[in-house]
């Protein structure tokens, strides 16, 4: 028998929460302010590119199981209410908690006494403890439950996390139990801590994250500079059980709506504590750098020089989303090396399976197409910047006859020699021996 469950926000989190959950068996009701998204959400439409989603959404709408609704009084019945909200950065980098603020008033006279409110937004440290000093709230269970899902694989690590952290104070062990009851069809083991730890527990792995991919970008650079190989070094790296292989590949700066949002927030909330978590303040700093080093190799790939103008070129970019497997230009770092080449005044044709043409978000005029061949036409350089493993399989002969110069900067290492074996393009890879091995022909630019 599921429970009656409430989400508001529809968004990767929310959405992807809200038809998972109907699938699982409970009766969910998911609500949010955006009209025309819940239209087209009850006619089965999905706008976000998640494998599966749309295929559960449109099961839970056919069994009625799911309903869509911008009616936050459409949860007067409900027995739990999942908030999945955005909490973005405010200027200081402290998580803003507006939107949540403002829907908590709204739930206030809505909520029946007994239902439990879960915050599974990545929220600040005590946000869980105080929310029911707000007004109205005060019988209101607050339980944290913070999300891990990945973009891109959102319905799979909903159904299959690794763990589901439920968070609650021990007086409301019941609630947290109605909590934790709600993922028992994913068979995934619950882990119990109060809220604090809860919350700090996302903000810890999302910095985590953070700084290990800042340090193999440093290391990949440190790997150009003294003839050693990034991806056998990772490899080395990632065998040792105390390392693992995840989060080892190095690329053009971490990016996306959570990694930069959440290492910042952590950030303050460790300032406001009188902690000095100089580390990951460092691993922001070498992000911000990666956006510089990459655009160096580009100059040098586009001019042969580090320091070369690259007003007046054309560069051809493969990839925009934040990473693949997504269509979330959110804190891209693809988007700010684009938008760095087009103020440069470098005329930039951009490529991505996940952004049509037609859908354009502000790209300070960059032309975005939706054929990956068309990037080539007189490029001086073309860019790898998203790591989509169907860019392997572009016919780089054919788009070596396209191309103004034959170079890549593939700051993702997706591709390697041998796959372009016999096209005529000079790879520039990240960290790698090959990246050595181009500096001599890339002095002496290949154009057709
Ligand atoms: N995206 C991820 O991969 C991910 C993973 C784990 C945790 N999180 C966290 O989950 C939270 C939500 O992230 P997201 O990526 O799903 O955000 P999102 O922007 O994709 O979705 C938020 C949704 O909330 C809706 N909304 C905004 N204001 C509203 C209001 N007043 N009433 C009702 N609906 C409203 C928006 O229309 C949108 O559909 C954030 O705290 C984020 O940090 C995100």
């Amino acid at each position: 028998m599921g429970s009656r469950v409430g989400v508001v926000g529809a968004g990767y989190v929310g959405l992807t929460s809200a038809a998972c959950l109907a699938h699982l068996g409970h009766h969910v009701i998911c609500v949010d302010n955006d009209e025309s998204k819940v239209e087209a959400l009850r006619a089965g439409t999905v706008s976000i590119v998640e494998p599966d989603l749309p295929e559960l959404v449109r099961e839970g709408l056919s069994e009625n199981r799911l309903v869509f609704t911008s009616d936050p009084g459409s949860l007067h019945e409900c027995e739990v209410v999942l908030l999945c909200l955005p909490t973005p950065p405010g200027t200081d980098g402290t998580a803003d908690l507006g939107v949540l603020e403002d829907v908590l008033e709204k739930l206030s006279t809505v909520l029946p006494p007994d239902c439990v409110l879960v915050t599974k937004s990545t929220v600040p440290v005590g946000t869980a403890a105080r929310i029911p000093a707000l007004a109205g709230l005060a019988s209101t269970t607050v339980i944290s439950n913070p999300e891990f899902l990945r973009e891109g694989h959102a319905v799979h690590d909903f159904l299959h996390p690794d763990r589901v952290l439920v968070g609650a104070a021990e007086p409301d062990r019941e609630s947290a139990d109605r909590v934790a009851a709600l993922y028992a069809g994913t068979g995934a083991p619950t882990l119990r801590s109060d809220s604090a730890s809860a919350e700090l527990a996302k903000y810890a792995s999302n910095a985590f994250f953070a700084v290990k991919l800042s340090f193999v970008n440093t290391l990949a650079e440190l790997c150009e500079r003294v003839g050693a190989d990034i991806t056998k070094v990772t490899k080395a790296m990632g065998m040792d059980e105390r390392i693992g292989p995840a989060f080892l590949t190095p690329g053009p700066g971490w990016g996306g709506s959570c990694l930069p949002k959440d290492t910042r927030a952590l950030l303050r909330t460790a300032e406001a504590s009188g902690v000095d978590f100089a580390l990951v303040r460092d691993a922001l700093r070498a992000n911000e750098y990666q956006h510089a080093i990459v655009m160096r190799k580009i100059r040098r790939a586009v001019t042969g020089a580090v320091d070369g103008s690259l007003s007046g070129t054309r560069i051809g970019v493969l990839g925009l989303a934040f990473k693949a497997g997504t269509g979330d230009l959110r804190d891209s770092p693809a988007v700010a090396i684009t938008r760095r080449l087009s103020h440069h005044n470098a005329t930039v044709t951009a490529y991505d399976p996940c952004v049509p043409a037609s859908n354009l978000p502000d790209l300070n005029g960059i032309r975005v197409v939706n054929d990956p061949y068309l990037v080539a036409k007189d490029a001086s350089a073309i860019v790898i910047l998203t790591e989509w493993p169907e860019f392997r399989s572009l016919d780089w002969t054919r788009l070596a006859t396209e191309v103004e110069q034959a170079v890549i900067v593939d700051t993702r290492n997706l591709l390697d020699e041998r796959l372009l074996s016999g096209t005529g393009f000079i790879l520039l890879g990240t960290g790698t021996v090959e990246m050595d091995r181009a500096k001599d022909a890339i002095s002496k630019p290949h154009t057709k």
